[in-house]
């Protein structure tokens, strides 16, 4: 049983709180419920009080410094920045300071307010002292406002925070590098050639490696969807910013994830200018790329997981996929058959044939979350076994 510091803060997501801190009990976990005064306006800390179970007349103070783990959920901007900034003006935040264990945040606020450059440094600093973000979520608002700010879901939360108690699972604390989207050559100062990769399945497994504790880099080529608040930000719209980070960055990784469509060839010339327009064809001359993932191949240290995929079409895919597993030197292949429009490029949903060495198996159609968790078990298993 561990002592969880579970900080409320003032938002209308105060009230899914309520189904974290019954989560966290059922675990088993000793709960001492902080809820601010600005959260009062929407829960009572009765309630949680009740939840937790804890005695009448218990004093937090006593607690405070003994804790293993705190969690703030919801966390608003405003308690984001006091916890950058290391203000203490309330229980919450004087606990904050004083806490030396792992602590996990669940911003949710206004998108406009997670958009802010102030909020962005402020989150920027909390990952880089170690804090877990989980969240936030894109959706609407309670506002009827569309966009990130929403706070992740209670189960989400409670997930992160149990890995952060065990603390042994085989990605805590480990480098994991992830390529997502899709990469754009460009023909003039305007147009590119690109492909229909949104990034979904690389972004969720980005959150899913942070959830599980690891420290994640997320090489994302032109996202369509947001990127999970926890993790290093790095952008590579073009086949060569990712071939150089990939490789600059690959080094220091434990685990690399290539989910990225990167273009196999680019415009042999690119024009600065926009090329006008004119009766004359424009013939293009395309030259290949770097295989990126190739390349990871031949630098790989002991012990690093690689992990491919492949955007095939049709009966043939298999077959090339165990090929490309063998010729690019990955431990795990993620076939997936982007001629279907329900799964694979730009879909919510996928559905995936994982292939190491001598093992093959089918994951049946899910959301792209579910699949990034089994593509994780799976990485968790090669790093396992060394
Ligand atoms: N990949 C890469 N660098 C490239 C092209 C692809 O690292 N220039 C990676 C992708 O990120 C993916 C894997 O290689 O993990 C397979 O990509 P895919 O396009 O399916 O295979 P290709 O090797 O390009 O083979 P082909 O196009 O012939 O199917």
């Amino acid at each position: 049983m561990a002592r969880v510091l579970l900080g409320v803060t003032g938002g209308i997501a105060a009230y899914k709180a309520c189904e974290l801190c019954r989560l966290l009990v059922k675990d088993g976990h000793d709960v001492v419920p902080l809820v601010t005064p600005g959260a009062e306006r929407f829960v009572t800390a009765e309630t949680f009080r009740a939840l937790a179970r804890r005695p009448p007349g218990d004093d937090v103070y006593l607690h405070l410094t003994r804790a293993d783990l705190l969690v703030v959920a919801p966390c608003t901007a405003n308690t984001l920045a006091k916890l950058a900034h290391g203000l203490a003006d309330n229980v919450l935040a004087e606990a904050a300071l004083a806490h030396r264990g792992s602590v996990l945040v669940a911003p949710a606020m206004n998108p406009r307010m997670w958009a802010h450059p102030a909020t962005r440094a402020n989150a920027a600093t909390l990952r880089e002292r170690g804090v877990v973000l989980v969240g936030p979520d894109e959706g609407e608002t309670a506002e009827g406002e569309l966009g990130v700010g929403r706070m992740a879901e209670p189960d989400e939360i409670f997930d992160a925070a149990r890995n952060l108690l065990m603390g042994t699972g085989p990605l805590l604390g480990k480098r994991v590098l992830v390529s997502a989207g899709g990469t754009r050559e460009p023909l003039d100062a305007v147009r590119f050639v690109g492909n229909r990769s949104s990034g979904r399945m690389g972004v969720a497994l980005a959150a899913g490696a942070q959830r599980r504790g690891a420290v994640v880099t997320l090489l994302a080529a032109n996202l369509a969807v947001p990127a999970p608040a926890g993790v290093e930000l790095v952008e590579t719209p073009t086949a060569a910013d990712l071939e150089r980070e990939a490789l600059g960055r690959g080094v220091e990784a434990d685990v690399i994830v290539m989910a990225a469509a990167v273009a196999d060839y680019r415009p042999a010339e690119a024009l600065a200018a926009k090329r006008p327009k004119d009766k004359a064809a424009w013939t293009l001359e395309l030259e290949p790329t770097t295989d990126v993932l190739s390349a990871l191949g031949e630098h790989r240290h002991d012990g690093q997981i690689l992990v491919g995929f492949a955007a095939e079409t049709g009966a043939t895919g298999l077959e090339r996929a165990r090929e490309k597993l063998a010729r690019k030197g990955a431990d795990l292949f993620v076939l997936n058959d982007v001629s279907r429009t329900d799964i694979g490029f730009d879909a919510y949903e996928n559905e995936v044939t994982l292939l190491a060495a001598g093992t093959e198996r089918t994951v049946a159609k899910a959301p792209k979350e579910e699949i990034a968790a089994v593509i994780l078990d799976e990485v968790e298993a090669l790093l396992l076994d060394g």
